[in-house]
């Protein structure tokens, strides 16, 4: 008897960037709409769907033990399949295609960031013909404007704007796995906002791997701060943005925060090194003083802003005094948030071929006392948090002790306070409600639900 997907269970493991966990919910969208039945737990899944990063080496390598080690888990009782059925899909899928089949024999599928769409052709063959298969071809579209959308929230959206980058920092994998920008119309951006907004959702957070050239390839010029003031014009509560690349973010997007009463006060602007030597081997387009100056005319629009960014540390040739320059910039900015990385040598992009390593172990110290300062700093942020009182997106119940509820503030600081005497936490997830924040560690901050 032929086995049909409405027989069988998924789950869906994601990796890496907002882009693929959005990615990912096309893909719960998809195998929901033919029937298939989504669970959490790898044991559970009679299909096992790998959305994958390739941004740094770790990260891959752990990834890949992890897809080799997936051949040794027995399926589910009850499952009709003699064998789970494995795929792979994202970055590395993107980059590596057809390799991933001969790499892993107990690997059935294999799509790339630009055929999504292509998954549940490919499953049926692999169910009624055990037939393996891969597809990366890219045909120019928006890889994803049609595809159907599971969301993982029902109070949050993630709306993507655009995709690929037309950058080339040189470090970076990202424009070889996702290609050139490509913008959606702003007439679906908008439409599917309004949707989201009609359907109870109290975020949205625009994505794109560098949404402030958003509308160039389309409209010739850059538009993103009229997908703003449009997006904020839906009536939605709060409104974020990620990624935003210095070199594009223009006056009008910094004084969109002094102005639309949704855009959240936070900021991930990544400024990946504070030495403008390094910057231009980078390929990056700002200096150093171009970055700071951002900094001020955000604060001067949006005081108490939250600004988080990405780091590298030990880029090829990066001396002492670039490192310095670094840390120095740290200083001056004060972050909320900052996500430090190690430079991983990416196969394919000019940054793998310099030959000026930086020895590890001094890479590595460079490192420590980088993240050192950025604790300081996220403790010192919050600190500013105490005694006020702010409205918290609740997302569910805290890991640890299920009378506390943990959300986020406006920040986006990470929020727990104790749930009210005779509230059930269902009946406050996906609301924003006051807390009055008592005390503000590096990670979070704890407070009292107060009456609004
Ligand atoms: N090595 C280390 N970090 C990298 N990133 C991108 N490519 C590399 C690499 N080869 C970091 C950048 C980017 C973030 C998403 O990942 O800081 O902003
Ligand atoms: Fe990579 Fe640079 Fe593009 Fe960001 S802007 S995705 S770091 S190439």
């Amino acid at each position: 008897m032929a086995i049909a997907l409405n027989d069988l269970t998924y789950c869906v493991l994601t990796f890496g960037c907002q882009m693929n966990k959005h990615d990912s919910e096309r893909v719960s969208g998809m195998l929901d709409a033919l029937g298939a039945t989504q669970v959490t737990e790898l044991n559970d899944a009679d299909i096992a769907v790998f959305m994958t990063c390739c941004v740094r080496e770790a990260a891959e390598v752990r990834l890949f033990g992890q897809i080799a080690s997936c051949k040794n888990e027995p399926l589910r009782s009850g499952s009709p399949l003699d064998q789970r059925i494995i795929a792979i899909g994202g970055c590395i899928g993107q980059r590596d295609g057809e390799e991933l089949l001969a790499r892993f024999p107990h690997v059935s599928i294999v799509f790339g960031t630009h055929s999504m769409a292509s998954l549940p052709g490919m499953l049926e063959d692999r169910l009624q013909n055990h037939l393996r298969s891969s597809d990366t071809t890219d045909d120019r579209g928006i890889p994803f404007s049609d595809l159907p959308q599971k969301r993982e929230h029902a109070w949050a959206a993630w709306v993507p704007i655009m995709t690929g980058c037309d950058n080339f920092c040189t470090y970076c994998i990202v424009p070889y796995v996702r290609g050139r920008e490509r913008s959606r119309p702003i007439e679906d951006v908008v439409a599917e906002a309004e949707r989201a907004v009609r359907s109870g959702v109290k975020e949205i957070t625009l994505l794109g791997q560098n949404v402030n050239s958003y509308g160039r390839d389309r409209y010739g010029e850059p538009r993103f701060a009229e997908v703003l003031r449009r997006v904020d014009a839906t009536g939605i509560e709060r409104l974020r943005f990620v990624t935003s690349h210095p070199k594009d973010l223009s006056d009008e997007v910094i004084d969109a925060f002094a102005s639309l009463s949704s855009l959240m006060p936070a900021l991930h602007l990544p400024f990946q090194s504070g030495s403008d030597r390094i910057l231009r081997t980078m390929n990056r387009s700002y200096t150093r003083e171009r970055y700071l100056d951002l900094i001020a005319k955000l604060k001067r629009a949006c005081p108490g802003i939250a600004l988080s960014t990405d780091i590298i540390v030990g880029f090829p040739g990066e001396t002492d005094e670039d490192f310095e320059a670094t840390y120095d910039l740290v200083r001056q900015v004060g972050f909320a948030q900052a996500f430090t990385f190690i430079y991983s040598p990416r196969s394919g992009t000019p940054a793998a071929s310099m030959t000026d390593e930086v020895d590890r172990a001094i890479v590595q110290a460079r490192f420590d006392r980088l993240v050192g300062l950025v604790q300081d700093q996220a403790y010192r942020f919050n600190q500013a948090a105490k005694g006020e009182t702010i409205g918290v997106l609740v997302e569910g119940a805290s890991k640890r002790d299920e009378r506390i509820l943990a959300g986020k503030s406006p920040k986006n600081q990470t929020v727990h306070a104790s749930i009210p005497d005779g509230v059930d936490i269902d009946e406050l997830i996906g609301s924003i409600v006051p807390v009055r924040v008592d005390e503000a560690r590096t990670w979070y901050l704890s407070g009292t639900v107060v009456d609004g």
